[in-house]
Order: structure tokens, then C-alpha cells, then sequence
């Protein structure tokens, strides 16, 4: 398993008169973990939206490894705040509905997601956190090469949200996809990606290497000192 190498060349996205993003230009590595943050209505969805081939730009192109994406971009899995979870299928059923998966054991992937023993529930009956691993077993099951994630934790408490942060870098990890997470939470942007980027008013404003090893020292100088450069930038950027 691996990922893609993601190439996006001056792309600018409008709608109707509204600029969105504006001659983004910007490589993701094979197997890198790249964070993206900014104020509220930037643009951050936009981008992700426009990579999964969900939105096409207005200007520029994207290349996945050396392919222009012409239409729905199929290496790609997205994650949300919400579960987004059919209230009419158990667990199990809701990882796999038997469209995308290329042969990994449903089981496997709800014990890499600590979840197994709940396979035959229904979704209803389960904590956010629980949905949200069931999301994110979803989204692997089909070991895609690139993994979109908005704000996938945005709505979980502060001690699920770090256990779900352990589990994804472990599961990068692992499986060494491409991953972009978009995230209001600079310390988690931090912490779990390779490289950071700052958005603002629809064009990247800094980007900065987080060549910190892991695992990672939540607190620690190194990652406190990042975080603070970060902020500072967003803080200055322009409010919307
Ligand atoms: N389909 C659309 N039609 C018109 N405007 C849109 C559309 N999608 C997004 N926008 C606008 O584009 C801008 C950026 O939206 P986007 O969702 O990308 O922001 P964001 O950075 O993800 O914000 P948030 O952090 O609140 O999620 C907003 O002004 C939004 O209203
Ligand atoms: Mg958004």
C-alpha cells in the first residue's frame, strides 16, 4: 500500500463572483501528511473538495500522480465532522456496503479501529467517537492512496479527540496513504502532520516543515514553538 503524489497548479476556484482560492500552487509527497488551516470560510473545504474531484477548478489544474483529474478522484476517501453514518445498517454493514472494498477483512479493519466487538450494532447506540471510528474504518476499507479528512475530530471531546489522533497517525502509519486534514486545531495540525499550511483569504500565506520525529511530545518546546508560529499567522491573517 502507498499513496499519491498530489500536484496542484495554479488552481483558482469561483463562484460566481466570489473568489475562493486564488493561484494555489502546492505538491503533496507520496506518503506525506499535510495539515491545512485558516479562519473560518477560506477556502479549506474548497481545496479538499476540488481533490476529491468533488468541485472543478475555475483556473489550473491538479495532477495525482502525473494525471490530471478530470472527474471524480478515485485514489481519494473523504472524512467529515459528522459520521454521515445509515442509520439502517449495523456497523459492519456501514464500513463495507460492498461497493468499494477491494478484499480487506471487514473485521481487520474494525480491530485496527478498536471497534470489532461492536460490529453488529447499530450506529444509533454508539458514542461519537465510536462513529467516528466507524467512519474511519470506512474510509480505509478500500486502502485508498489518499485520505481527505475536514475536520474529522471538530466535534469530539478533548481526551477522544487525542486518542483519534493517536489512531490515525498509527494508521498512516501503517499504511503510508497521502493525507491532507483540514483542522481549526492548530496543536492537532501539528502534532500529526509532516508540513503545514496556513490559508488565507483563498491563497497560502505560510507553510511551514514540522521535521519534529514521532511519536510526538504533546507540550514539548519543539511542538509549543511551531503551534505559536502558527497561530500567531492565523491570528494576523484577514478575518472573513
Ligand atoms: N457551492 C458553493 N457555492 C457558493 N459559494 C460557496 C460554495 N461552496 C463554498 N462556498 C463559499 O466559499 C467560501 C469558502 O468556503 P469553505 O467551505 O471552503 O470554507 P472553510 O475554510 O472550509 O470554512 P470552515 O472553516 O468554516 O469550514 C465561503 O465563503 C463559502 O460560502
Ligand atoms: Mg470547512
Amino acid at each position: 500500500m502507498s499513496g499519491v503524489f498530489l500536484d496542484i497548479q495554479g488552481i483558482d476556484k469561483r463562484f460566481g463572483d466570489l473568489v475562493v482560492l486564488r493561484q494555489i500552487n502546492m505538491q503533496v509527497k507520496d506518503g506525506e501528511f499535510l495539515g491545512i488551516v485558516g479562519r473560518s470560510g477560506c477556502g479549506k473545504s474548497t481545496l479538499l473538495r476540488l481533490v476529491a474531484g468533488l468541485e472543478t477548478p475555475s483556473a489550473g489544474r491538479l495532477l495525482i500522480d502525473h494525471q490530471q483529474l478530470t472527474g471524480i478522484n478515485t485514489a481519494a476517501r473523504i472524512m467529515f465532522q459528522d459520521a454521515r453514518l445509515l442509520p439502517w445498517k449495523r456497523v459492519e454493514e456501514n464500513v463495507d456496503p460492498g461497493q468499494f472494498n477491494t478484499g480487506e477483512d471487514v473485521n481487520q479493519i474494525l480491530e485496527s479501529v478498536g471497534l470489532l466487538a461492536r460490529k453488529k450494532d447499530w450506529p444509533h447506540i454508539l458514542s461519537g467517537g465510536q462513529k467516528q471510528r466507524v467512519a474511519l474504518a470506512r474510509a480505509l476499507v478500500s486502502n485508498p492512496k489518499l485520505l481527505l479528512l475536514d475536520e474529522p475530530l471538530g466535534a469530539l471531546d478533548a481526551l477522544t479527540r487525542i486518542e483519534m489522533q493517536h489512531l490515525i497517525v498509527k494508521l498512516w502509519q501503517e499504511r503510508s496513504f497521502t493525507g491532507l486534514l483540514v483542522t481549526h486545531d492548530v496543536e492537532e495540525a501539528v502534532m500529526l502532520c509532516d508540513r503545514v499550511v496556513v490559508i488565507d483569504r483563498g491563497q497560502i500565506s505560510l507553510e511551514i516543515g514540522v521535521n519534529v520525529p514521532r511519536p510526538r511530545l504533546r507540550g514539548s518546546t519543539e511542538i509549543g514553538k511551531l503551534c505559536q508560529v502558527v497561530l500567531d499567522h492565523v491570528l494576523s491573517s484577514t478575518a472573513i
